[in-house]
C-alpha cells in the first residue's frame, strides 16, 4: 500500500515534469567524494533516525532508496517542502531539533540519496522564469508573510536582496528547507494553507529570488 502510494507519487511528479516543459537531461557523473559527504550529513543532520536508504536506517518516514529518485535539486526541494508540515510533527514527537544547513549541505544530501536509489527517475532540468516566479510568489501566498519592495506581509522577513545573498538553486533550496519548519508552524498558528510546490514552481521562485539584487 505504502509502496503503491510512493510509486503513484513518482508518477504524478513525472506527469508534472512533462506538463511543465521540463527537459530530460543526462544523469550527471556521480562524484564519490560528494556522495560520501552527503552520507555523512544524512547521519549528522538526523535524517537517518527516521529514514532508511535501502532498508538501513529509521522507519518513521519513507525509505528514500525506494523512491524513484531525481537528480534535480529543485525537484527534491519541492518534495521535501511539501512534506515539512508532517515531518515537523515527528521531529516534535521525538524531541529532535530541526537541523540547520550550511549552503550546499542539502544538495550533498540529495546527491547521496540519488546515488543510492534503486529506481532512478532521471534528471529533470526545470527552466525557471523570474516573471513567472514573481506571479507565483503572490499566487501561492508567500506574499501573505513576506514583503518585497515594501509590498506584502510582515510575519516573515522581507526578501529583498535574495539574489545578492544566494547564487545557486542548491543554496536557495538549503536555505528554504532550513526555514520551512518555522514557516509551517506560523502557517498552522494562523490557519493558513501550506502551499504545495511542484518542481517547476520552485524553479520559477528561485529564478525570481536570484533577480532580487
Ligand atoms: C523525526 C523524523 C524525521 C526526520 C529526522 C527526517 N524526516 Fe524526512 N520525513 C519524515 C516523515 C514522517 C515523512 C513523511 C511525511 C509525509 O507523509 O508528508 C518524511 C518525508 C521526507 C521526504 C519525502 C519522501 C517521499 O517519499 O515523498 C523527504 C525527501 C525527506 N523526508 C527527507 C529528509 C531529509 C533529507 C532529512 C534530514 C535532513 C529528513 N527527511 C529528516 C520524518 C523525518
Ligand atoms: C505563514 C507565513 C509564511 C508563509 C506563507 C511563507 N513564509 Fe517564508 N518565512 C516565514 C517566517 C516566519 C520566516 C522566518 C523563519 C525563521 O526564522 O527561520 C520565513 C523565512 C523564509 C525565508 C528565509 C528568509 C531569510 O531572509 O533568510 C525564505 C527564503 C522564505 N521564507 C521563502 C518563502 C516562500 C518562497 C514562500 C511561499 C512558497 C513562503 N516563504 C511562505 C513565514 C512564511
Amino acid at each position: 500500500m505504502k509502496m503503491r502510494k510512493l510509486v503513484l507519487g513518482g508518477l504524478v511528479v513525472c506527469l508534472f515534469a512533462v506538463l511543465s516543459g521540463a527537459v530530460f537531461a543526462a544523469d550527471p557523473v556521480v562524484d564519490q567524494d560528494r556522495v560520501a559527504a552527503g552520507k555523512e550529513l544524512f547521519t549528522s543532520k538526523s535524517c537517518v533516525i527516521c529514514h532508511a536508504v535501502n532498508a538501513v536506517g529509521g522507519k518513521v518516514g519513507p525509505d528514500l532508496g525506494e523512491w524513484e529518485s531525481f537528480a534535480s535539486t529543485s525537484l527534491w526541494a519541492a518534495i521535501m517542502w511539501n512534506h515539512v508540515p508532517n515531518m515537523i510533527k515527528e521531529f516534535k514527537a521525538k524531541k529532535i531539533e530541526f537541523p540547520s544547513f550550511k549552503p550546499g549541505d542539502i544538495e550533498l544530501i540529495f546527491e547521496y540519496i540519488h546515488a543510492q536509489a534503486k529506481n532512478k527517475g532521471g534528471t529533470y532540468a526545470f527552466p525557471g522564469d523570474a516573471d513567472r516566479g514573481a506571479f507565483l510568489f503572490q499566487y501561492l501566498g508567500c506574499k501573505q508573510c513576506h514583503a518585497i519592495e515594501n509590498k506584502g506581509g510582515s510575519v516573515g522577513p522581507a526578501l529583498d536582496g535574495m539574489g545578492s545573498r544566494f547564487k545557486t538553486d542548491g543554496e536557495l533550496a538549503g536555505h528554504l528547507i532550513a526555514h520551512a519548519p518555522y514557516m509551517a508552524e506560523d502557517a498552522e498558528r494562523q490557519k493558513l494553507y501550506w502551499p504545495r510546490l511542484q518542481g517547476n514552481e520552485i524553479a520559477h521562485l528561485f529564478e525570481y529570488f536570484k533577480s532580487l539584487k
